[in-house]
C-alpha cells in the first residue's frame, strides 16, 4: 500500500448506525417506517409543512444524545496523524464526524441542526430546538417559510463542485457505510477510479455498487473503519522508513 497524497472519504448512515441513528434503507430503517415523498420532498413539505417539520424535530431530538463511535474517531485520527490530506465527504446530517474529531468535513446532505428560510435562502443554527409552521427567521423575520437545512429527494446537493475537484484528485477513494443507492454520491465511486484512485468499500454487506471498488471489506464500522485505519498508518510509516519490517 502506497502512502496517498489525498484520502477522499464518502460516508453514509452506517457510520453511524452504531451511535444509535437508524439507517434509511436496512430493515427496520427510517423508509420502512417513513414515506419518503411525504418527508423528504419539496412536494411533500409544501402539501404538509406540519407532519414533514415534525419529522425531522424528532429526529433533532434523536441526534441530541449520541455519541461518535469508534469508526467516527479512527477517521478523526487518520485526518490528525496521516501523512497525507484526509477529507469526509458525508451524506449524513448528524454531527458525529466533527464531534469525533474530523476538521474537514463536507456536508452534502445538509445539516440537521440548521434550519433555512424558504423566502430569504439564509441558513442558521438551531441546535436541538423544533422549528414549526409558525417559526421565524432570524435574518428576514418572515413567518412560516422555515425548513430543515437537509438536502431532500430532487433537490442538488450542497459542494458538488468542490467535490468533484476532491474526487478526481484524491489517490484513495474510501465509501464507508453507504447503500450506494442515492445519486449523485453513488457515482463518487466511478469518478475516483476513472480518475486514477484506488478505491475501497467499507460496509457491513456488500453496496449496491460494490463491484465499482478495488477492493471491500465487510463488518460493523465500529470494527473494519479502526483496523483500515490502522493499516493505513502502518503502511505510511513503512513508506516513510519509520518502521523496519
Ligand atoms: N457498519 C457498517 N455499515 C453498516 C452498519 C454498520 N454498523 N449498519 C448498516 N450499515 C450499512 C448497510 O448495510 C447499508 O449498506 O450502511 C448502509 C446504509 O445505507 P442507507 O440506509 O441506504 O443509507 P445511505 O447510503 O447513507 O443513504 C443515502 O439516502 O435517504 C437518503 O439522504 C438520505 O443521506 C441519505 C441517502
Amino acid at each position: 500500500m502506497p502512502l496517498y497524497d489525498k484520502i477522499l472519504i464518502l460516508t453514509g448512515a452506517g457510520m453511524s448506525a452504531e451511535s444509535g441513528l437508524s439507517t434509511f434503507r436496512d430493515k427496520d430503517g427510517i423508509w420502512s417506517q417513513y414515506n419518503y415523498e411525504e418527508v423528504a420532498t419539496p412536494e411533500g413539505y409544501a402539501a404538509d409543512p406540519e407532519r414533514c417539520l415534525e419529522f425531522y424535530n424528532k429526529r433533532r431530538v434523536m441526534h441530541r444524545d449520541i455519541e461518535p463511535n469508534q469508526a467516527h474517531k479512527a477517521l478523526a485520527r487518520l485526518e490528525a496523524e496521516y501523512p497525507g490530506e484526509v477529507i469526509i465527504v458525508t451524506q449524513n446530517i448528524d454531527r458525529l464526524h466533527e464531534e469525533g474529531g474530523s476538521k474537514r468535513v463536507i456536508h452534502m446532505h445538509g445539516r440537521i441542526d440548521q434550519a433555512l428560510c424558504q423566502s430569504c435562502g439564509q441558513t442558521y443554527d438551531i441546535s436541538y430546538k423544533t422549528l414549526n409552521v409558525d417559526s421565524v427567521c432570524p435574518a428576514c423575520k418572515c413567518q412560516g417559510q422555515q425548513r430543515p437545512n437537509v438536502v431532500w429527494f430532487g433537490e442538488i446537493p450542497y459542494f458538488l463542485d468542490e467535490i468533484q475537484k476532491e474526487l478526481v484528485s484524491c489517490f484513495l477513494f474510501l465509501s464507508i457505510g453507504t447503500s450506494g443507492s442515492v445519486y449523485p454520491a453513488a457515482g463518487f465511486v466511478n469518478l475516483a477510479r476513472k480518475a486514477g484512485a484506488h478505491t475501497v468499500e467499507l460496509n457491513l454487506e456488500p453496496s449496491d455498487g460494490a463491484v465499482q471498488f478495488h477492493e471491500a471489506h465487510q463488518g460493523k464500522a465500529t470494527e473494519i473503519v479502526p483496523a483500515y485505519v490502522d493499516r493505513l498508518m502502518y503502511e505510511a510509516a513503512i513508506a516513510r522508513k519509520e518502521v523496519v519490517q
